[in-house]
């Protein structure tokens, strides 16, 4: 086990034993108790992996949430050293609401290569499919990057969609991008789910907007194993968070390009539907003459090629 890549089994099925412990709370309006399932799952599987980890990035301090906290060393401490990033539960309250796009997420590169946000809960990300890498300028207005996103996927703008989060601070952007014709695919949480629609073509174009923090080094992993572009912003939004930015002397101005937030080729990210989604089917579960079982869908991003592992598991419960 000298690469993250060698790896990618023991993470599947971290992110596997996530699943199937909150998956009965899907759809039970409960998000904290199945946040709460999935983080403990995590963290007891995670142990067992032969890695010397750490997280890098968790959720926690956002939401005050369940969480694998910031710098928690996991794995059993021998063999390499990996930067974690996880989100146990992407999209809690589309969990809570059986509402598509939420999954178990975690992403994984060598230490020392995943991008440290400081108390920065908040990112702005852009995020574009293989075909517009190095054809876009970040900070040019957004009729220009849809323009030439569009040049890119050889289309024209009007056949460009944007996953967009549906949140009030979005209402600009969404006016900006409907005057140039193109469209907007809006959902309430979950622009880890967006931003890898874009980056797997799966009925969106680009993801624009501000989101988490953790979700964007996550992220950045899908973008940079699938060959895709990602440009981030830390844009703090509360109070205390634009507070301790400047303290901490974060650049709410400068871009940071994908490969800044992850500097490794050798990333991963896995995704393990909870709820129906675009490129990962939900949780299912069954009975048969054995008794009750678990069925898990799982994506895994890898390497820098766009190397896309599609993991399918029936466990017995
Ligand atoms: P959770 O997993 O914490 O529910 O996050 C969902 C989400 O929509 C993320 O996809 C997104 O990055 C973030 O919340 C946006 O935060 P906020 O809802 O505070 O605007």
């Amino acid at each position: 086990m000298n690469t993250v890549a060698d790896l990618k089994i023991d993470l599947v099925e971290v992110c596997e034993a996530a699943a199937r412990a909150c998956a009965p709370y899907v759809g039970s309006g409960q998000k904290d108790e199945g946040d709460g399932l999935a983080v403990d799952a995590m963290r007891t599987r995670i142990n067992e992996v032969k890695m010397k980890g750490v997280i890098v990035i968790g959720e926690g301090a956002k939401d005050e949430a369940p969480a694998l906290y910031d710098d928690e060393e996991v794995g059993d401490g021998r063999g390499i050293g990996v930067d974690i990033a996880v989100d146990p539960i992407e999209g809690t309250n589309l969990f809570a609401r059986d509402a598509a796009g939420s999954i178990v997420t975690l992403a994984a590169a060598p230490a020392g290569t995943m991008y440290r946000p400081g108390s920065c809960f908040y990112m702005e990300k852009q995020v574009y499919p293989k075909a517009a890498r190095g054809k876009i300028d970040p900070e040019a207005p957004v009729a220009d990057r849809l323009a030439q996103l569009a040049l890119a996927l050889g289309k024209s703008v009007a056949e460009v969609t944007v996953f967009v989060l549906d949140k009030p601070r979005h209402q600009n952007l969404m006016k900006e991008i409907y005057a140039c014709g193109a469209k907007v695919r809006l959902a309430t949480d979950g622009d880890v789910n967006g931003a890898i629609q874009a980056v797997l073509n799966k009925g969106s174009d680009a993801l624009f907007g501000i989101g988490g923090t953790p979700e964007g080094i996550v992220t950045a992993c899908a973008a940079r194993a699938m060959g895709a572009e990602m440009f981030g912003r830390m844009a703090p939004q509360k109070d205390f968070e634009v507070k301790l930015c400047e303290e901490e002397n974060i650049d709410t101005k400068r871009i940071i390009t994908r490969d800044e937030l992850v500097t490794s080729d050798d990333c991963m990210f896995i995704a393990t539907g909870l709820t129906s989604g675009e490129y990962v089917d939900h949780v299912k579960v069954g009975i048969d003459a054995d008794g009750k079982y678990m069925t898990t869908d799982t994506v895994v991003l890898s390497g820098s090629v766009g190397n896309i592992r599609r993991v399918q598991t029936t466990l017995h419960v």
